[in-house]
């Protein structure tokens, strides 16, 4: 399948009016944050500009913005998550705080301006970790912070089923400890890191989007079929194996 069809097939299943696109959840968002702010997010400097990348419909770009009460830019390549974004920004209160930008995220050029925390939930994958931690230092002012989320092994011993398919899906997906070694090596500071708990992973994930999936029966077109199939068989291998994998939280510091 070309990249252009298959870009296609996931915009029709992955529609803006989900509530997310990943795994996540504003409880988490918020552990997230006073990891590196404190309890009542106390060292958050109300002239803050924040950056999130990859925001989709924005679950956490809301999030960002109401809890923060700071600007966020959000930057996604698919406009119709955008527009999304800004309309459910608009009905919570939060338009004045949300801007989108409409960009690729690889080789993004944000003519030097600079952020005191970058965000990326579900996104820096698109990239490749190491890439993402370099490239995104650029954007931030010193002592910035960067939080994000990855998909990692937790545990040891997955049966055979469950590695081959995620070597498949997500070939570069190594364990807490790989991705550690790259914040490191990337010159950040881990100020700390918790796993997403498995809920956010059903109730604005992939319960919604099973819902979603009914809704398309049989399709005609084959590659349509095998993507739909894909997706399913995404979400039963978590349902059987979530022990062994998911996603966890990374929230860093640059290094002064
Ligand atoms: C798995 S979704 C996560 C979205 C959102 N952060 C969330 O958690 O709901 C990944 C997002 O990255 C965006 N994306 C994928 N490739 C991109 C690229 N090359 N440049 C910019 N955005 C991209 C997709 O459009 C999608 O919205």
């Amino acid at each position: 399948m070309d990249h252009e069809k298959m870009m296609q097939i996931l915009h029709d299943v992955f529609d803006p009016s989900l509530p997310a696109l990943a795994p996540g959840d504003s409880r988490s968002t918020r552990r997230a944050l006073e990891t590196l702010y404190g309890p009542e997010l106390a060292g958050v400097d109300k002239g803050s500009r924040v950056l999130d990348i990859g925001c989709g419909n924005g679950r956490q770009t809301l999030r960002l913005a109401a809890e923060l009460g700071c600007p966020v830019l959000a930057v996604d390549n698919h406009q119709p998550y955008l527009d999304e974004l800004e309309r459910r920004a608009v009905a919570q209160g939060l338009g004045e705080l949300v801007e989108t930008r409409c960009a690729e995220m690889n080789g993004l050029d944000l003519c030097g301006e600079a952020f005191d925390l970058v965000w990326a939930e579900g996104s820096a994958y698109v990239v490749g970790i190491g890439e993402a931690l370099q490239a995104w230092r650029s954007f931030l002012k010193p002592g910035g912070a960067l939080g994000f989320t990855e998909l990692v092994w937790l545990e040891d011993g997955a049966p055979d089923e469950c590695r081959e398919f995620l070597a498949m899906e997500y070939p570069p997906m190594t364990d807490v400890a790989g991705n550690l070694a790259m914040i490191r090596d990337c010159g950040y500071e881990l100020v700390g890191r918790f796993a997403l708990p498995e809920s956010s992973w059903w109730a604005s994930y992939y319960d919604p989007l099973q819902v979603r999936l009914a809704g398309f029966e049989a399709p005609d077109d084959e590659e349509f079929r095998a993507m739909l199939d894909m997706i399913r068989r995404e979400i039963d291998t978590y349902r059987r194996f979530s022990r062994y994998y998911g996603y966890v939280f990374f929230l860093l510091r640059t290094r002064s």
